[in-house]
């Protein structure tokens, strides 16, 4: 491995804060800049590198922020640009890079600009968003992800015209075509890497480049409006202009938000030569499972285990000569990690959590971990639509209602996979609302706060929280498990994730068991012969323990 592979980035942890659901500093229950100021110590604690804040820019929040209303200040509910730079520093002064998100397939509808837009046809911010005058008749159908009619056009009177909002109407869809808007774009990234911010997730920046005129949706595309909506012409050619005037003049990371990509064309967005984005996640492992992906409804049988092996396996050969991928298992758009993918059970919680954080941390990529699965915070599963506060879930209710479908179902799933269970408050302590907030809560706390907390597992040698600082202290130490190659074994086996990573002539193994049945592997190697370096139970002797994760030197 030469010097010049070698990237901060890519050896980095990711840990993802919701900012929200974070810490309370002033007992409005909404998490904010100075809770997390006040937890700077707990998250240096961990040994993370890098952390990635969800939106905090100015913002009505009829998203949650991912509808920002200024681009370069700071959501009221959150702070001041004092309380900004304050956190920034204290992050920097604990080694601790900081990254934020940037929204800019759309902005919100309080903007400035939508406010101009909306005014005349004429008005000189017209072109910031896309339009479609009413005398053309009704536009064609775009599917909208958050509309509660899943329109993606809205008729708006004042000068009757319909505006594009592939997500909420209150966040309709920026004209990237316009490059007056490109440039106000730039200038507020510019704005926070001169003030020392590390980079950017782009949010659905795949869907920026829309294929104009809007046409009858190809037939190709079947409705499979992600796919389309990630194909745009001119995407590329944006990404690159984005990276010459701005991002390559920084020593920052980004990474999109990739739905719509593929293991054929993600390295259009991360082969180095290529010069626009460093990393990438996609879809492809989150949206295992499904009955019906576009109104989230679940499978009863659940996901299938050769499936997310397959997947995972595919999507790393893609980076086998260039490029860089990236792994996670969870993050605010999806349900917690143990929930979803282990056993939250009281008796298996603990070791599948131990189980999916050795997985995320020893496969190749960049690891992005969500904030509270370090302890193994779990699903809240409300039964009330009431309790629910994504604007997602909510909407899709409505749609499903109206549709005169099948509610139950509908619910059912939402326990497995709505956003909200993954981003009810963290569980600081078991004093009332787990720490959190003195106030009360913009979401239920989980009630099983009293068990699942940092402060008790803080002081527990084998809880999931030390487990998880223990291995990311022993992955710095292995750099195998960083840039080592990969390679994997006992493909059908219906409960273990084989797989090796070697560098320099020393090969680690990594066997994952992610079932509750005891599990035997076929690999070809000695497993008596075997030293045991890292692992969820004391030894390991050859079979697999439920839930059992091992890092052996072979
Ligand atoms: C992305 C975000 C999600 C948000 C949506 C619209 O998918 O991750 O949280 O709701 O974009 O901005
Ligand atoms: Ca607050």
């Amino acid at each position: 491995m030469s010097e010049l592979q070698r990237k901060w980035w890519k050896e980095a942890v990711v840990y993802q804060i919701y900012p929200r659901s974070f810490k309370d500093s002033n007992g409005d229950g909404i998490g904010d800049l100075r809770g997390i100021i006040e937890k700077l110590d707990y998250i240096k604690s961990l040994g993370v590198d890098v952390v990635w804040l969800n939106p905090i820019f100015k913002s009505p929040n009829d998203d949650n922020g991912y509808d920002v209303s200024d681009y370069c200040g700071i959501m009221d509910d959150f702070g001041t640009m004092e309380d900004f730079d304050e956190m920034l520093k204290g992050f920097h002064e604990r080694g601790i890079k900081l990254v934020l998100d940037l929204v800019a397939n759309h902005s919100s509808d309080e903007h400035f600009w939508f406010q101009e837009s909306r005014k005349s046809r004429d008005n000189p911010y017209r072109n910031y968003y896309h339009w479609w005058e009413a005398e053309k008749g009704t536009p064609p159908k775009r599917w909208s992800f958050f509309d509660e009619e899943a329109n993606a056009w809205k008729y708006d009177e004042q000068t009757d015209s319909y505006y594009l909002h592939i997500f909420s109407v209150k966040q309709p869809d920026l004209n990237w075509e316009n490059p007056k808007l490109r440039q106000e774009i730039y200038d507020a990234v510019r704005f926070w890497f001169e003030k020392g911010v590390d980079g950017f997730r782009m949010d659905v920046i795949t869907f920026i480049s829309k294929d104009l005129p809007f046409k009858e949706l190809p037939e190709k595309y079947n409705g499979n409006f992600v796919q389309y909506y990630a194909e745009g012409p001119k995407l590329h050619e944006y990404l690159q202009e984005f990276n010459r005037e701005v991002l390559s003049k920084y020593d920052i990371m980004t990474v999109a938000e990739g739905p719509g990509t593929n293991t054929e064309n993600v390295l259009d967005f991360v082969d180095e030569d290529r010069h626009e984005l460093n990393m990438s996640y996609h879809f492809d492992i989150s949206n295992l499972g499904h009955k019906d992906l576009a109104k989230k409804l679940m499978l009863p049988e659940g996901w299938d285990f050769r499936e997310f092996k397959e997947i995972f396996i595919k999507w790393d050969k893609v980076f086998d000569k260039k490029g860089w991928g990236t792994v996670y298992l969870g993050n605010h758009d999806f349900p917690r990690m143990v929930s979803r993918w282990g056993n939250d059970a009281t008796e298996f919680r603990e070791l599948s959590s131990k189980m999916l954080t050795t997985f995320l941390l020893t496969m190749r990529g960049t690891v992005y971990y969500y904030f509270g699965d370090e302890l193994g915070m779990t699903n809240i599963r409300f039964d009330n639509i009431e309790d629910y506060r994504d604007i997602m879930t909510i909407n899709l209710h409505k749609l499903i209602s109206s549709e005169g479908g099948d509610l139950d179902e509908f619910m059912w799933s939402q326990k497995l996979i709505a956003r909200d269970n993954g981003r009810t408050p963290f569980q600081w302590n078991d004093s009332e609302n787990a720490g959190f907030t003195s106030g009360k809560p913009w979401l239920k706390v989980n009630p099983n706060y009293k068990e699942i907390n940092a402060e008790a597992q803080d002081t527990t040698e084998n809880s999931p929280l030390n487990y998880f600082r223990n291995l990311i202290k022993f992955r710095k130490e292995n750099l195998e498990l960083i840039y080592g190659k990969s390679e994997y074994y006992d493909l059908e086996n219906e409960s273990v994730f084989a797989y090796s990573r070697e560098l320099n002539g020393r090969k680690l193994l990594i066997l994952v068991n992610f079932k509750e049945n005891e599990a035997t592997v076929n690999v070809p190697f000695d497993l008596e012969k075997a030293k045991h370096l890292f692992g969820n139970y004391a030894d390991f002797d050859g079979t697999l323990k439920p839930y059992q994760a091992v890092i052996l030197e072979v």
